[in-house]
């Protein structure tokens, strides 16, 4: 059976003060979800944030890191060093990561690789573009981002994945896509796991939804059957928003 997640990606937000309040906040609030609960500092308040969630049920995750084991890269963060710390969880090809910081299919494969092979859990990001949308090229899109970064990965592997569709134009523009839409593109990817390994990996992925969603609308996203869960921005940042959401799933 498939988990059901809600995970929040706090992006470039709260220092290590701010950050230590809000997880306190988060812990003493949690609701009784059978969902896990995952949170993503940035890296300064990560060690910080395990430390404070020792006690807690929510996990803490990293926004990113690098393929490399160590050495020459100015700014980048290891698998091993995300490990040292307690943190096995890892974001990659965040939309952001690939429009910023030119992470190509290529880079995000190496990624995917290092962390499986350190059997960290793999919280995989992709998405179309606005105009992928509307000129209908979108499940194309999707497709080859998820074949060039994913489909040489060992089936043995799959239950370290999680995959998170977040269509670039609804994040962080208050553009959510409709609970049809966001179902329709679930359904799909499935069928694309089915069709590229089997249906048991394919089902027992789990696959989150991302893009402004928000208490008003996180119910009718999470009932459709092919969507598991939310990796949620903005919304995740407070308190209230963030618990009216996993009440919601
Ligand atoms: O990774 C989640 C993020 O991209 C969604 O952001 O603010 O639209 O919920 P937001």
């Amino acid at each position: 059976m498939r988990s059901k997640i809600v995970a929040g990606n706090w992006k470039m937000n709260k220092n290590m003060e701010e950050t230590e309040a809000l997880l306190t906040t988060l812990a003493a609030k949690l609701p009784d979800t059978d969902a896990e609960v995952m949170v993503a500092p940035t890296y300064v308040s990560l060690a910080n944030a395990v430390r404070v969630l020792q006690s807690s049920t929510i996990q803490v995750i990293a926004q990113n890191m690098h393929f490399a084991e160590t050495g020459a890269y100015t700014g980048e963060v290891s698998a091993d060093m995300l490990l040292n710390i307690d943190v096995d969880t890892v974001i990659i090809g965040h939309s952001e990561r690939r429009a910023y910081f030119g992470e190509t299919d290529e880079i995000l494969a190496k990624k995917v690789t290092t962390a499986l092979e350190k059997n960290m859990r793999v919280m995989f990001c992709f998405g179309e573009e606005l105009e992928d949308r509307k000129s209908g090229n979108h499940f194309t899109v999707v497709e080859n981002q998820l074949k060039n970064a994913l489909f040489d990965v060992d089936a043995s592997k799959w239950k370290n994945i999680i995959l998170a569709y977040e269509p670039v134009w609804a994040i962080g523009t208050g553009e959510t896509a409709s609970p049809e839409q966001a179902q329709e593109m679930h359904a799909f990817i499935r069928k694309t796991i089915t069709e590229a390994y089997d249906v048991a990996i394919a089902n027992n992925v789990s696959i989150l939804y991302g893009g402004s969603v928000k208490p008003g609308n996180a119910k009718e996203i999470f009932s459709k059957p092919d969507v598991d869960g939310g990796l949620i921005g903005g919304a995740s940042l407070v308190a209230d928003d963030f618990t009216a959401i996993i009440k919601a799933i």
